[in-house]
């Protein structure tokens, strides 16, 4: 009988199938590997290091939804940079479903027989791609999807490569975030589990030994995609994501935002392990948090946030707000600044103590500049001309002043660009080949 399941399960995946298949872009971007030395610019003179872009190795073009992006296999492009020569870098992450789809010549369609499948480990995990962030500690750089284990990555600055090493186990662990966080001594990730609505944050040493683990019970599905963290305290937002089985049989994805019920807010304190839960009146998701701060009367948690969350289109409008959580009333207010709220932006990255820089991003064109944040308030905006951003920038200290580094593209021509904080200059450096779009980014120093 089992057997039987299991063929109609297998018949549900396949491209015949009545079931929507969820990923329609079936086109790889790149095929193999690139290695192009570029040449060189007096800027970048005394950098050493590399910048490393993740993303779903999709053409960003063709994609009609945002689940087409979160499950396209992890690619990863870059630049090494050695005291001003520069070569510019791609590797596909060897995934175990990259690896069975080599294999067998074909590729995995994401639909509800596949999912299925994949739950009794009859299949690689279909969603576990390494797509979208990287991190480094202690010589070690993994590539991390949120509901998979991660990739350990050899960043190779002697033979300018990238390579998949292996995908680690980690006892205890089932899965470990995309925004995992490197402290002092310590990482923190987060695990969720959507059957019994619980989210575990784990505390791991640099030798990912589990140090520790807390857990809260969430009202909604938990998918969260980052969370907060101080010496005190684990936050997150616990959005009312919502299931919608006709939605699965009007070739839609059954998961959406529900706008009109509330989020709630839950705060786990890592010394005492008890959660306090808040709430605001309003369904939002948060993609990216960017600061907490821990007043004497108040919580203030500063984060982007959307009201409409369909993973069928790439509609996408993320605003900058403030919730603030009264301490001794338990109210929370989720503060709109008018001026804020038409300016879409993301991926939040620190400068310093005061300032945040986040991308500006434009429905149908991608990230188009930037704005630099102190608290609530833009004081710069960087808008450039007939340019993209492909991608997260990083943040480096460059001559004693923060640049940043990210790749552009500007009439179909693809640059590494790097540009002064202080004086706005920027230069860029062409790459010969095209190059897609990307998420989260690191950048290693040699
Ligand atoms: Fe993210």
């Amino acid at each position: 009988m089992y057997v039987n399941i299991f063929l109609v399960l297998f018949l549900l995946g396949t491209t015949h199938s009545f079931v929507p298949n969820f990923f329609r872009n079936t086109k790889p971007f790149y095929k193999e590997d690139n290695n192009i030395d570029l040449t060189n610019n007096k800027m970048f003179d005394k950098i050493n290091g590399f910048y490393g872009l993740v993303g779903p190795n999709v053409d960003f073009r063709n994609v009609t939804s945002l689940f087409e992006l979160f499950t396209g296999n992890g690619v990863i492009q870059g630049v090494f940079i050695d005291n001003g020569e520069m070569t510019f870098t791609n590797h596909i992450i060897n995934t175990e479903r990259y690896k069975f789809e080599k294999k067998f010549g074909r590729k995995i369609l994401i639909n509800l027989g596949t999912l299925i499948l994949n739950t009794f480990n009859l299949m690689p995990i279909s969603t576990g791609t390494a797509n979208t962030a990287l991190c480094n500690f202690k010589n070690r750089t993994l590539a991390l999807y949120e509901t998979d284990q991660p990739y350990r990555i050899n960043v190779d600055f002697y033979n300018k490569i990238i390579s998949t090493l292996e995908k680690i186990k980690i006892k205890g662990v089932s899965s470990f975030s995309g925004h995992t966080k490197i402290k002092t001594n310590t990482i923190e990730t987060t695990s969720y589990n959507i059957l019994k609505k619980k989210i575990d944050f784990i505390t791991l040493d640099e030798n990912l030994n589990v140090l520790s683990k807390q857990s809260l019970k969430t009202k909604y599905i938990p998918v969260i995609h980052d969370f907060l963290s101080d010496d005190n305290y684990f936050v997150v937002f616990d959005s009312p994501l919502e299931f919608d089985v006709k939605r699965l049989f009007q070739t839609s994805f059954p998961v959406f935002l529900n706008h009109n019920k509330p989020t709630y807010i839950h705060i786990l304190n890592k010394h005492t392990g008890e959660t306090e839960t808040f709430s605001i009146d309003e369904g939002v998701y948060t993609f990216h948090f960017s600061k907490f701060i821990d007043e004497k009367d108040q919580f203030v948690i500063q984060s982007t946030q959307v009201d409409e969350l369909d993973f069928t289109n790439l509609n996408f409008h993320s605003t900058l707000r403030e919730v603030r959580i009264n301490k001794k009333t338990k109210k929370a207010e989720n503060k709109k600044i008018p001026l804020l709220e038409k300016i879409s932006m993301d991926f939040p990255l620190k400068i310093n103590d005061k300032q945040t820089l986040f991308s500006l991003v434009e429905h149908k064109k991608g990230f188009v500049g930037f704005a630099i944040c102190e608290n609530m308030k833009v004081i710069k905006k960087i808008k450039l001309k007939d340019t993209v951003i492909v991608g997260e920038a990083q943040i480096i200290t460059h001559l004693n002043t923060p640049h940043l580094i990210c790749f552009t593209k500007k009439n179909d021509k693809n640059y590494v660009m790097l540009m002064n904080l202080k004086t706005l200059s920027s230069e860029t450096v062409p790459i010969p080949i095209n190059i897609t779009n990307g998420f989260h980014s690191i950048f290693i120093r040699k």
